[in-house]
């Protein structure tokens, strides 16, 4: 990349932010706040991660994805199949949006990033942190908590926690 190509100010940023979304957080949500006001567009893309059983099917975590993020006019839902980098490449992406919470988060992270780049290397893997209140959640907690009957009020938005409490009764 030439100096040149990076001050140019006119050049409009996509990110591509993937991911299961199963269900969506409020941690989720706060990371695509944080994206919106950095890169000029977010497309948040819902697919299936093989390592997973999903409990809510693809189209309904789109749903979820799509009425919560409404108020931001700058991103997009979408679902994507096969690899991460030929769809963000597709998408006219220069940037893959990761979550880090905590260290043992990395090495997965770390993995995925360079094995992209690696596939890739015109797509940069960009790291962010969730706000602190967020830096113990997941969407894997929030279901089991659900499922056991514990409190999620706080943790998704309200139409994720009642659509979580229709599921799980
Ligand atoms: O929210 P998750 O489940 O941790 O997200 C993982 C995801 C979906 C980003 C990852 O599994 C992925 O990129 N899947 C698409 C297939 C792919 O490109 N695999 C190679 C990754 S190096």
């Amino acid at each position: 990349m030439t100096l040149r190509m990076a001050l140019d100010a006119n050049k409009r940023i996509t990110a591509v932010y993937p991911g299961s979304f199963d269900p969506v957080t409020n941690g989720h949500l706060d990371l695509i706040e944080r994206g919106a006001i950095i890169f000029d567009r977010v497309v948040v893309a819902v697919t299936h991660n093989l390592e997973k059983d999903p409990l809510f099917g693809i189209q309904e975590r789109i749903e979820m994805l799509e009425a919560v993020t409404n108020e931001w006019k700058n991103v997009a839902v979408e679902m994507f199949d096969g690899l991460l980098v030929d769809y963000a490449r597709a998408k006219g992406a220069r940037v893959i949006m990761r979550g880090i919470r905590a260290v043992s988060d990395y090495e997965y992270e770390l993995q995925m990033a360079m094995m992209n780049r690696k596939i890739e290397p015109q797509i940069e893997t960009v790291f962010m942190l969730p706000g602190e209140p967020y830096s113990y959640l997941s969407s894997r907690l929030v279901k089991e908590l659900a499922r056991l009957g514990g409190p999620v009020k706080g943790l998704v938005p309200p139409l994720v926690e009642e659509r979580l409490r229709a599921k799980v009764s």
